[in-house]
């Protein structure tokens, strides 16, 4: 069974991740996977409409930590990155411009709140809780940049610098969320709002959706050379592979600052 489920029903495809024993972390072979299942659903002219979910107890606690290679002979290169690295694991990557739902529950941390971010529409559970818990391991989220298009500024500040993670009713207060709804009814709630899509001209939600989202990339673009210049470094330090050292052995980090 891999990583990620691909399955088609009518016009609608379902994505789940499907690692539910490690909360659905993101792995190396999980981004492969996704980027396949983006090019696939991009082009099948059958499916109009995605949901995005996970399968267990929570949608995704972010990359598998335990796969980041703990010792300084795996260099950390922007290429190398699980995320941004040669298989991209989010579909703004293919650019495509079918309309995407993510129906989250759970966690929600690190790559898996991008994923939603990449999203949408974004139907979350009562018990969902965002949030991006990167920097507790010294590494720096190459997240940031996405949180300008969804969040307040002190917000987005308060949750990447001191960790604060926001519940689904918050994340609705400020509109990043569309709907809660009970665990139960979460695919239920996004089948609902991916039938109403599949009534509307996918052509014209296909350019509208372009249209939106090429106006606003540009920015983001830019800030990945950014992301690189900076982060190289940072990865690359001892305390990055202290913090994963830490998180497996169950302790807390001893921070070196160098
Ligand atoms: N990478 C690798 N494994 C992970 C993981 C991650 N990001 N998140 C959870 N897991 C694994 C746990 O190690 C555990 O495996 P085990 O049963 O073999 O010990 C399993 O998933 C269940 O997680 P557990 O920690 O027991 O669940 P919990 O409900 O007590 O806590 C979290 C949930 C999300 C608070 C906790 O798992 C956590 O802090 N995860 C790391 C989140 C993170 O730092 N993400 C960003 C990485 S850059």
């Amino acid at each position: 069974m891999g990583r990620v489920l691909y399955e088609k029903k009518g016009r609608i495809a379902y994505i789940t991740l499907n690692q539910a024993g490690k909360l659905n972390a993101i792995d190396l072979q999980t981004t492969e996977e996704l980027a396949e299942i983006w090019k696939n659903f991009k082009d099948d002219s059958e499916v109009w409409v995605g949901i995005l979910s996970g399968n267990g107890k929570s949608f995704c606690a972010g990359a598998d930590v335990g796969k980041m290679g703990l010792g300084k002979e795996e260099r950390w290169t922007i290429e190398k990155s699980m995320i941004f690295g040669e298989h991209r694991m989010g579909p703004s990557n293919y650019r495509i411009w079918k309309p995407l739902i993510a129906a989250v529950h759970g966690h929600v941390l690190g790559a898996g709140f991008y994923l939603s971010m990449e999203c949408d529409i974004r139907i979350a559970s009562e018990d969902a809780e965002f949030g991006l818990p990167e920097p507790n391991l010294g590494i720096p989220t190459l997240f940031a940049p996405y949180m300008r298009d969804h969040l307040p500024r002190g917000l987005a500040m308060e949750m990447l610098l001191l960790g604060e993670r926001i519940s689904s009713k918050r994340a609705y207060e400020i509109g990043f969320v569309n709907r809660i709804v009970k665990r139960e009814e979460l695919m239920t709630s996004a089948d609902e709002i991916a039938e109403k899509l599949t009534q509307k001209g996918p052509l014209c939600l296909r350019a509208m959706k372009e249209v939106y989202y090429r106006c606003s990339d540009i920015d983001n673009r830019t800030a990945f050379d950014l992301i690189e210049q900076l982060f190289t470094p940072v990865m690359n330090s001892e305390d990055v592979v202290e913090g994963r050292r830490a998180f497996i052995e169950k302790r807390q980090p001893q921070w070196k600052g160098r």
